[in-house]
This record gives C-alpha cells, sequence and structure tokens, in this order.
C-alpha cells in the first residue's frame, strides 16, 4: 500500500544533450573499438579482466558455480601486493609509483622500487607483531603514505585490511572493529586539520577500551613531536621497520576467491555493513575498469582526490592505478587550504593526466569560481572522472569547460560499496556523454529497470536499478547467496523473473539508448557528500540524548553538498533549554557515528509527522526540509504538525 514514503521515481527528466570526444582522445585511448560491448557474451569474457593480472597458478574456470557460492577465476592464485608493486619493478622500478602532498605543503614520492622496500619492511614487521594470514588488520588513518602501504603489507600476508575512515568516531571504530574480529589496528598519533594538530591516537584508545579482542596497535608518527602515551601492545611504526630493514616477505599466493579486504558502509540497519572484497575478482575488475573507463596508462601521472577510506580510494588510488603501473596521486589536505586555487596548482606542478572526484566537489568549485582554475595550466588533462552521487548538468558543464577547457570526456561513474568497481558509465572513447546521465552499463554488466511489482518499465520512466548478471567486482557475500541479500535490502522489489539479480537499491530510469540516470537512493539512507550514512545509525545516535523523544533524520540539499543531514526531533516534556540540547545532540553523533555525519540543522516539533499505520514520514520531512511543495497530507495522522514544523525550520 502507499504511504508516502516511496521515491520519487518518476520526476526527473535528464538533458537530450550529447557531445563527442574528441578525436585526439579516442586515438590514444585504452577501449577504443565499439566492438567491445559485442565480445561480452559470456562470462568467459572477463577472462580479460583477469588476464591483466599476474598469477602464480592460472585459474581453471572464469565463473564456476552453477548455483551458489559463485566463484570467479576459481583455481587461480595470486597476491596483489605483488601485482600492485612487485611486477613493475624489472620496466620501471625508479619511476614514481605514489606522490604524496602533505596538508601543511609537504610533499614525499616513492618509486616502486621505495614502495617495494617499505612494503616488504611493514609487512616483516607485521608478520612480527604475530599477524597472520586471514587475520583482519583495522587501519585508521588520514590520507599519509603508510595507508596504502599497510593496505600493501597486509595484502603480501594475506591477512585482509579493514580501512576505517578516520574522520569516523571511536565509537564507529571500536563496532567495525568488533565486527570484524580484529586483534590489530595501524593507525597514527593525530592530523592536521587547517593547520592545527587533532589526536587521532586519543579516540584510538577510546575505542580499544571496548573492544573485546585484546588489541595490538602500531602507531605511526604524522605529527612532529605530538605527545601521546604508548601502552602495553603498542609500538611505534618508525623503529618498528627500522627493526626489519632491507628484510624480504614472499608475497603469500591466495585463492582467486580469498578474501582481499573488508569495508563497512551503511545500510538501512543500525548498524554497519561490512562488504569483502575477494582478491582475484575484485583485483581483476578494479584493474579492467581503471584501464577502461578512466583509461590509467603506466606513464600517467593519475589523481582521485577521494580519500582511501572509503570504497573509492581502494579501488581507484590504491589498487587499480598501482596494478596498472601508473603514478598515483595521494593529496591530504583540503581542496581550499591554503587557497582555493589548491587543487589546480597541484594538477599543474604535478602534471596530472586524468583526474577523478566527487559531484560535491565539482559544485563547491563552481561556486568558488573559475577564477581559480584560470591561474593555472591545466592542459595535462586528458580526461575528468565524477564519482559518488549524481552531477547536475550544470555542474558538468563547468566541469568540462574550466577544468576540461573543452577537451577532455568527462565520464560519470556509478557504482558502490558492494560492487567494488565501477559498472555504470561511458566508455569515454566510445560513447558520446550526455551530461546528467552516467551512461550505459559497461560492457558484461547487466542492468535493468524495474517496477515495484519486478516488471521491466518502458525508455523513460524511473524504476529500481537491478544488476542482473554476476560480475568479476561483486563481493564474497554476493557470491555466497541470496540471503545476505535479503538480510540487508530493504526497498528491493520482486526479483522472482531474474535468474540472478542484485538490487542496488537505487532509483533510475534509461532512455532510448539505455543511458542510464541515477534518481538517488530508494532505501532510507542519506548520501552525504557522495558517501552514504544510514538514517537508522544517526537516529539511534539521537534517541539516545536525555530530553529526545523522536527523531528522524532526512537529507536537505543545500547548493554545494548535494545533501546535508537534517534532524526533525521531538522533545520530552524535561528536555530543558533547547540550544542545550541542540548542542547535545550534534555531540552526540559527532561522537557515535563521526563529524562527517553531523547535522547541518536540528528542528524541534512536538511531534513528527506520520501515517496512519504510525510510520514517520520521510518524504514529507525531506519536501520541507528542501522548501518543497507538500501537495496532499490527507494520508496524515496528525496533518496539523506540519504547520509548526515549517515555521521552525524557516520562521519566515
Ligand atoms: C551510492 C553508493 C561508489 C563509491 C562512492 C560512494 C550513489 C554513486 C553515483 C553516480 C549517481 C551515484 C548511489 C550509490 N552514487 N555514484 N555516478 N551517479 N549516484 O559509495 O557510499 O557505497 O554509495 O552512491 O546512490 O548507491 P557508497
Amino acid at each position: 500500500m502507499p504511504d508516502g514514503n516511496e521515491p520519487e521515481l518518476d520526476t526527473y527528466q535528464p538533458a537530450d544533450e550529447r557531445l563527442t570526444p574528441p578525436e585526439s582522445f579516442v586515438d590514444q585511448a585504452n577501449v577504443a573499438d565499439p566492438a567491445v560491448y559485442d565480445e561480452f557474451t559470456d562470462p568467459d569474457a572477463w577472462a580479460r579482466a583477469a588476464d591483466m593480472l599476474e598469477w602464480d597458478e592460472e585459474y581453471d574456470t572464469v565463473l564456476a558455480g552453477e548455483s551458489e557460492p559463485l566463484r570467479w577465476f576459481d583455481g587461480g592464485r595470486l597476491n596483489a601486493a605483488y601485482n600492485c608493486v612487485d611486477r613493475h619493478l624489472d620496466e620501471r622500478k625508479n619511476q614514481r609509483a605514489l606522490v604524496w602532498e602533505g596538508r601543511l605543503g609537504e610533499r614525499r614520492t616513492y618509486t616502486y622500487l621505495e614502495l617495494y622496500q617499505e612494503v616488504n619492511e611493514f609487512a616483516a614487521a607485521l608478520r612480527s607483531l604475530g599477524v597472520e594470514e586471514d587475520d583482519v588488520v583495522t587501519i585508521y588513518m588520514p590520507m599519509i603514505p603508510e595507508l596504502p602501504i599497510a593496505m600493501l603489507a597486509c595484502a603480501r600476508i594475506g591477512a585482509p585490511h579493514s580501512v576505517v575512515f578516520a574522520g569516523f568516531s571511536a565509537d564507529a571504530l571500536a563496532t567495525r572493529m568488533n565486527a570484524a574480529d580484529s586483534e590489530y589496528l595501524v593507525t597514527c598519533d593525530g592530523y592536521y586539520r587547517r593547520g592545527d594538530a587533532v589526536s587521532l591516537k586519543n579516540k584510538a584508545d577510546t575505542a580499544c577500551v571496548t573492544v573485546d579482542e585484546d588489541v595490538t596497535t602500531v602507531v605511526v608518527d604524522r605529527l612532529d613531536g605530538f605527545e601521546y602515551t604508548l601502552g602495553e601492545d603498542e609500538y611505534e611504526y618508525g623503529p618498528l621497520v627500522e627493526d626489519h630493514r632491507r628484510e624480504r616477505v614472499t608475497p603469500v599466493a591466495r585463492d582467486a576467491t580469498d578474501d582481499l579486504f573488508r569495508i563497512y558502509t551503511s545500510g538501512t540497519t543500525g548498524e554497519p555493513k561490512g562488504v569483502t572484497h575477494t582478491t582475484g575478482g575484485y583485483l581483476s575488475y578494479a584493474t579492467w575498469t581503471s584501464h577502461a573507463v578512466l583509461d590509467i596508462k603506466p606513464a600517467d601521472t593519475y589523481w582521485c582526490s577521494a580519500d582511501i577510506g572509503w570504497i573509492t580510494g581502494h579501488s581507484y588510488i590504491v589498487y587499480g592505478p598501482l596494478a596498472l603501473g601508473t603514478t598515483t596521486v595521494m593529496y591530504e589536505g583540503a581542496p581550499d587550504h591554503p587557497e582555493k586555487n589548491r587543487l589546480w596548482e597541484i594538477i599543474e606542478r604535478q602534471a596530472v593526466d586524468v583526474f577523478y572526484t566527487a559531484p560535491t566537489a565539482v559544485r563547491a568549485f563552481m561556486k568558488w569560481g573559475e577564477e581559480y582554475p584560470e591561474q593555472h595550466d591545466l592542459s595535462s588533462l586528458r580526461l575528468l572522472g565524477t564519482v559518488g552521487e549524481p552531477i547536475n548538468p550544470r555542474a558538468w558543464k563547468w566541469y568540462y569547460e574550466h577544468i576540461g577547457n573543452g577537451e577532455c570526456p568527462i565520464v560519470d561513474t556509478w557504482w558502490q560499496t558492494e560492487t567494488g568497481g565501477i559498472l555504470v558509465s561511458t566508455l569515454p572513447a566510445v560513447k558520446d556523454m550526455k551530461p546528467g546521465a552516467a551512461g550505459p552499463p559497461l560492457p558484461g554488466v547487466g542492468a535493468t529497470i524495474i517496477d515495484g511489482d519486478g516488471d521491466e518499465v518502458a525508455a523513460g520512466e524511473g524504476g529500481y536499478l537491478v544488476i542482473d548478471q554476476p560480475w568479476p567486482g561483486m563481493p564474497q557475500e554476493l557470491c555466497e547467496g541470496r540471503d545476505w541479500v535479503e538480510r540487508v535490502t530493504e526497498a528491493a522489489p520482486p526479483l522472482d523473473s531474474f535468474d540472478w539479480a542484485y538490487p542496488t537499491e537505487d532509483g533510475a530510469l534509461a532512455d532510448d539508448d539505455g543511458y542510464i540516470t541515477i534518481l538517488g537512493r530508494v532505501d532510507d539512507v542519506i548520501n552525504v557528500s557522495g558517501h552514504r550514512f544510514g538514517t537508522m545509525e544517526i537516529e539511534s545516535a539521537i534517541v539516545g540524548v536525555e530530553g529526545v523523544a523522536e527523531a528522524a533524520v532526512v537529507s536537505g540539499t543545500d547548493e554545494v553538498r548535494s545533501d546535508s543531514v537534517y534532524a526533525y526531533v521531538s522533545t520530552t516534556a524535561e528536555c530543558g533549554d533547547e540550544d542545550r540540547l541542540r548542542e547535545a545532540i550534534i555531540d552526540a553523533v559527532t561522537d557515535e557515528v563521526g563529524t562527517v555525519a553531523r547535522p547541518k540543522a536540528v528542528v524541534f516539533t512536538p511531534d513528527l509527522p506520520k501515517t496512519r499505520s504510525g510510520k514517520i514520514m520521510r518524504r514529507l520531512l525531506e519536501d520541507i526540509a528542501n522548501g518543497e511543495d507538500l501537495g496532499d497530507l490527507s494520508a496524515l495522522r496528525n496533518p496539523e504538525v506540519v504547520g509548526e514544523i515549517e515555521s521552525a525550520v524557516d520562521p519566515d
């Protein structure tokens, strides 16, 4: 029964403009032959992705498992760190693998040889601390070189890593460590935020108090002379690695289906959702898409401005680019510090060829104005990309003109933490671009849009986006079967008409050419600056505050961040001063989830709008936050509350 909470799936009309990629781009592109789309007639076509890697043992089958579990590149054995580092030593040991730009303007580079040495030494150090194959190592660090080094060191010894974004709170870290049964933590003393030193070690210490296991911790020295105490089972990175100088660790051959890493994302339950990516399937997929979509070549300097704490950084700062032997740039700072030209200055200085960022960043650049990019020579750029949320045609065009000078194709790449890599995007040399639409599914990827009854919708009609063929980047949990999907998915339409299907929980529509426009999430998940947060996770932090009766969070749109968190809160009789309560609510979200999910607005209301069956009408709250026309309120049990909420949001 419709109760007013359904997604608005049919309201968006994509632009019908199309742009053709410049010939100069097509001539040099990794994948330029349209025949690639016809070559994926069956799963065996994915051999091309696996064959980009070096295997210790060749796989027997591309896709095994008539039913579940599905096994990509079954029988094959390989090591991810070997593929990202060692195998490049013959041809390019003195080429830069990693270029780091620090927050205080520091610069550090690692050649492939230097990266090889550091990864070996830290791998030896981890082993000496007792880390064995299949032990989960949690990594909680800002954007410093030791973060990818630690990931690769784990991969070398077959220990899956679990990277937790440094902006998450101690509680969030502890929850993830417990969920992964992780006994090892690599962190650092702290980081700089706009020049001020902020402790990370304190947060890690707080987390470890509530971790079930005894934790062994390695602390990287990021801040100069920052004081912290080193407890029992805690080691400083520098001296530890020094003890293992020049040691070499043979890369552990892992089954293609073995775990490479685990990562947590938000779902509709209060608990974060753990996703595990495989060594063979994931690495093949990250590598192939880096080659085919991002057009990365070994001679390039490539920059993805995401944080490695999210999946984007795993796949497209670390694994894909390094597997291809390119130079990958890592930036620790903020885009507007010390000046709003910071990114353009880096692109000019490093002669970046390919730049991949989030639409929220593009909208910020647009707001700051074109005078900043205009100060710099950006002619090294060849290709631009976006990820994380829809990019509106106006921001798309600004990016195209003012960053790409009208000469660089843009890839609008749709994917998720679960998918491991890009599933929907134009191949930049093969397909025209349509600003606002991500593009067709990649070759070999099956995507269908269906309505609430499970029937495919016509072109131009909105519905649920479903992936209907397995792909090598799919997570372990999905390889194992549909149970997982059923457990973690709320907003899935019936999937009976498919042999196999993964419901993405995104609303979408496709045009006559099969270009997909993403309309947004259909579950209770908020996309803040291109990353997912569960409404439940934030709401449970808020209702834990004394004085709060009920809470609902929705996304409100501001000019730059496509979505920011708006919290609607009803209070108990003895809630006290509103300003104090508002502060307590913001603190609770900061402590329990992290600064990333801080509400932009906390609106107090005597009651939350509810349907007759008692469900909170989130859609309506979202419309209020965004100043939209509210339409028919007759489905509400308590319509009188709406006027009060409206005046609380916007007193004028
Ligand atoms: C959700 C996944 C993929 C890494 C970053 C976020 C949204 C992602 C696009 C795009 C429109 C997009 C979807 C998706 N999304 N890319 N190009 N156009 N929406 O990873 O936190 O797992 O979030 O981000 O809603 O489901 P994530």
